[in-house]
C-alpha cells in the first residue's frame, strides 16, 4: 500500500478536484483505492457519492485508531455501479475541524498512521485529502505518507507559496519520517489559450525546475460536472472528460514511478518505534520536538565546525 496526500497552503486552488481525479484514474485502472478525507468540509467524501448519516467518521478514527473504528469509517463509493473495482471513502465530518490544533502533540500526529496500518493489505494507494493550511490535520496526514503533491494555480505567488509549503515538510521529514518525500507542485486551472499563463508556466519551470510536475492541469468544466455529479471523470461523456482523464493517467504513472515497486510497511504495524517516541515525547508536541531537532542538527554542525577549526589550528 502506497500513501498520497494532495495539500496546498490556500484554499479552493483544487486539492479535492486532483485527489478526486487521481482516485478516478486508479480506479479505471484497478487500484484498489481508499479516499481519507480529512477537509472538514467533506467535499472528497461527496464527490465519491457517499452521501447520508455515518455512524463513524475520520473524525473518530483520529481519536482513536482502533481496528473496528477504521472499519466503521469506510465505505465503498457508489463509483462502483459502473464498474467493479475497490474504491472506498473514509468519510469525513464537520468535526474534523477542531482536532485541526495549530500545535498537534506527537501522538495526535501518529494517529492516521497507526490508523491505515490496520487497513495496509487492503488497498493498492490510498489518497489523502487534506485541509487548506498547514496544521495539524495536514501534518497527521503527511506523517502517513509517502508522498505528497501541492497543488497550486498557475501564477508565480502561488507558486513561492507553495514551495515555502515543501520547507514545512522537508522539515516533518528530517524530523519524524524519512520515508516522506514531496512529490512536488502540481499546478492545476491552466488556460492553455492565454500566452499570459503559458509564460508563466515556462517562468516557472525555470525558477522551481523540477520540483514542479512536468504535467499541468486545465481548466476544463466537465471537471465541476463530474465532481457535482458525484461521478469520477474517467466515467464521464465527451471528448475534454477523455482528455483530462489522460491527463490523470499520466499523473498517476509518474507518481507510480517515483514509487517503484517497494512498498514500505507502515510504521503503525511494527510500532515499538512508535511507542518509544510516544514514551519518550508524551505531552510533547511537534513543534517542539522539531526545534529540539533543529537545535540537536545546529549544536552538531557547530561542533563540526569547532572540530574542523581545531584541525586547521
Ligand atoms: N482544473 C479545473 N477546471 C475547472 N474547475 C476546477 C478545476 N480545478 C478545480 N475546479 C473547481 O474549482 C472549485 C474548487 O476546487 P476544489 O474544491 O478542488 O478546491 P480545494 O482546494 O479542494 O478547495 P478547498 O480548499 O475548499 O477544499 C471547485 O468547484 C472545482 O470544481
Ligand atoms: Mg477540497
Amino acid at each position: 500500500m502506497h500513501v498520497l496526500s494532495v495539500s496546498s497552503l490556500k484554499g479552493g486552488v483544487g486539492k479535492t478536484t486532483v485527489a478526486l481525479g487521481l482516485a478516478s484514474a486508479a480506479f479505471s485502472q484497478g487500484l484498489r483505492t481508499l479516499v481519507v478525507d480529512l477537509d472538514p468540509q467533506c467535499d472528497a467524501t461527496t464527490g465519491l457519492g457517499a452521501i447520508g448519516e455515518f455512524g463513524e467518521t475520520v473524525a473518530d478514527v483520529l481519536q482513536n485508531p482502533r481496528h473496528s473504528v477504521v472499519h466503521r469509517s469506510i465505505v465503498s463509493s457508489t463509483w462502483t455501479k459502473l464498474h467493479p473495482g475497490v474504491i472506498d471513502v473514509m468519510v469525513g465530518s464537520p468535526k474534523t475541524q477542531t482536532l485541526d490544533s495549530p500545535s498537534p502533540t506527537i501522538q495526535e500526529i501518529w494517529r492516521l498512521e497507526i490508523a491505515l496500518a490496520k487497513v495496509e493489505r487492503e488497498y493498492d494507494l490510498v489518497i489523502i485529502d487534506t485541509p487548506p493550511s498547514v496544521n495539524g490535520l495536514t501534518r497527521t496526514a503527511w506523517v502517513a505518507s509517502d508522498r505528497v503533491i501541492i497543488v497550486t494555480e498557475p501564477s508565480l505567488f502561488s507558486v513561492v507559496a507553495a514551495d515555502r509549503t515543501t520547507h514545512a515538510l522537508e522539515e516533518l521529514r528530517k524530523g519524524l519520517t524519512p520515508r516522506l518525500e514531496t512529490l512536488g507542485i502540481l499546478i492545476n486551472r491552466f488556460r492553455p489559450q492565454s500566452s499570459e499563463g503559458d509564460f508563466r508556466v515556462t517562468e516557472l519551470r525555470e525558477k522551481y525546475g523540477n520540483r514542479i510536475l512536468p504535467q499541468v492541469i486545465e481548466e476544463r468544466t466537465v471537471l465541476q460536472q463530474a465532481q457535482g455529479a458525484g461521478r469520477p471523470i474517467h466515467g464521464w461523456p465527451g471528448e475534454s472528460a477523455t482528455e483530462i482523464s489522460q491527463t490523470f493517467d499520466r499523473i498517476l504513472e509518474f507518481i507510480q514511478k517515483s514509487l517503484g515497486q517497494k512498498t514500505p510497511s507502515r510504521v503503525g504495524r511494527n510500532s515499538r518505534k512508535v511507542m518509544r517516541l510516544n514514551r519518550v515525547l508524551r505531552g510533547q508536541t511537534l513543534d517542539e520536538v522539531l526545534k529540539d531537532e533543529a537545535a540537536e542538527a545546529a549544536e552538531t554542525a557547530v561542533q563540526n565546525i569547532l572540530g574542523l577549526n581545531q584541525e586547521k589550528n
